[in-house]
């Protein structure tokens, strides 16, 4: 079964976050002057269950969902992540379960959470600049530390391994050639973001964008790549590959190349919030239905029925007129 949305693009991917929480604070997603002790965070009874989570993922991945991937906030500071891990890993049909962190827990965790059936992880990282990294998670933990995170999740058998990092200029933009090289001729395969005006916190500016083009200009300058294909349809980075043969990276160029034409991609936030852009600025509450008692087959309709009239494309869209919209945070539905 396959879902079509009004420009005909099929429903492939849930992005699910557990929870709006983080421990780190990073100046792009959760400054601390909007999310300090008295930010308003979700409780406990309004965030879906696992067993609520499990039950809309089962039904959503026999409406053609192929792809989920678990996020937050930071999904590893919710409690017994692993069991999520291994609900969703039993559906049958899906064909790829994979995470999102910032990699600061992933040493405690790494192991149970490939134990329960995750494959594969993306783990956050900006700079290998310690105080440069310190400064943009705004949360005293040391680049050694998601480094850990990363060498524990080699050992526990995950793989690939992603590194995303947030390219801010004037911030961290000088230190991408190292971090790609650190990486480069490991298998890790490093991604770099342009910065995003998500949310409606993070002081985003255009001209602190390093575009697409251009990072990969500097990379190319000591460590030549070239553009390689993309994996799927609709893949999110674009590819490119070192000349040397020693691996590849990753580049995604929401800014300067919006990539809405294929946009397969439909978000679940710890409330049961179903979003079908990452700049809406509401979702659709699944979580009324499903507290209601509602059976399946009346979830699976839902679910078809917002899909169907989505015509979302705000980043090919965005002016200054979609600049002063209201959006969800991206610590809430997780990127
Ligand atoms: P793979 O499954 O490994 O291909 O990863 P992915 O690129 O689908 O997922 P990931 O979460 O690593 O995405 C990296 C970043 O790209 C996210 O954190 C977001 O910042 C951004 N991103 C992902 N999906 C979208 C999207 O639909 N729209 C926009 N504008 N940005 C997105
Ligand atoms: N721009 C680009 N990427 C962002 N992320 C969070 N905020 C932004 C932003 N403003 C990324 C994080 C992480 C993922 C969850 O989203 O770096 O990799
Ligand atoms: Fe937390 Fe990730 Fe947001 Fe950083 S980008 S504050 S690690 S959710
Ligand atoms: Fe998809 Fe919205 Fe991102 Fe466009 S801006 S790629 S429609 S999530």
């Amino acid at each position: 079964m396959t879902l079509f949305d009004a420009y005909e693009r099929p429903l492939r991917d849930l992005r699910i976050s557990v929870t709006d929480r983080c421990n780190f604070r990073c100046t792009y997603c959760m400054p601390r002057e909007v999310f300090g002790p008295d930010y308003a965070f979700l409780e406990r009874e309004e965030i879906l269950t696992y067993e609520e989570t499990a039950r809309l993922a089962r039904i959503f991945v026999a409406q053609g969902i192929e792809k989920i991937r678990i996020t937050g906030g930071e999904p590893t500071v919710r409690r017994d992540l692993e069991v999520l891990i291994a609900q969703l890993a039993g559906i049958e049909g899906l064909k790829d379960l994979t995470l999102t962190t910032n990699g600061s827990l992933l040493r405690r965790q790494a192991a149970k959470l490939r134990a329960a059936g995750l494959t594969r992880i993306t783990v956050s990282l900006d700079s290998l600049d310690n105080d440069i990294f310190m400064k943009m998670n705004d949360s005293r933990v040391p680049v050694a530390t998601v480094l850990d995170g990363i060498a524990a999740a080699r050992e526990a058998g995950l793989d690939p391994i992603k590194v995303n990092a947030v390219v801010e200029r004037g911030v961290n933009d000088h230190t991408i050639v190292d971090l790609a090289r650190h990486f480069k001729g490991t298998g890790v395969i490093v991604r770099f973001i342009e910065f995003m005006d998500v949310g409606n916190s993070n002081g985003w500016k255009l001209d602190r964008v390093l575009p697409a083009r251009e990072i990969a200009a500097r990379i190319d300058a000591d460590l030549p790549i070239e553009p390689a294909s993309a994996n799927y349809r609709g893949e999110v980075a674009k590819r490119w590959r070192y000349k040397d043969g020693s691996g590849e990276i990753g580049i995604i160029s929401s800014i300067s190349q919006p990539f809405c034409g294929d946009c397969t991609r439909a978000r679940l936030s710890p409330e049961g919030q179903l979003y079908t852009c990452l700049f809406s600025g509401r979702g659709h509450d699944v979580r009324a239905l499903l507290r209601s008692g509602a059976t399946d087959a009346e979830l699976a309709d839902f679910l078809r029925s917002v899909w169907r009239v989505r015509d979302d494309r705000y980043s090919e869209l965005r002016t200054e007129e979609t600049a002063g919209l209201q959006r969800v945070e991206m610590s809430h539905i997780g990127g």
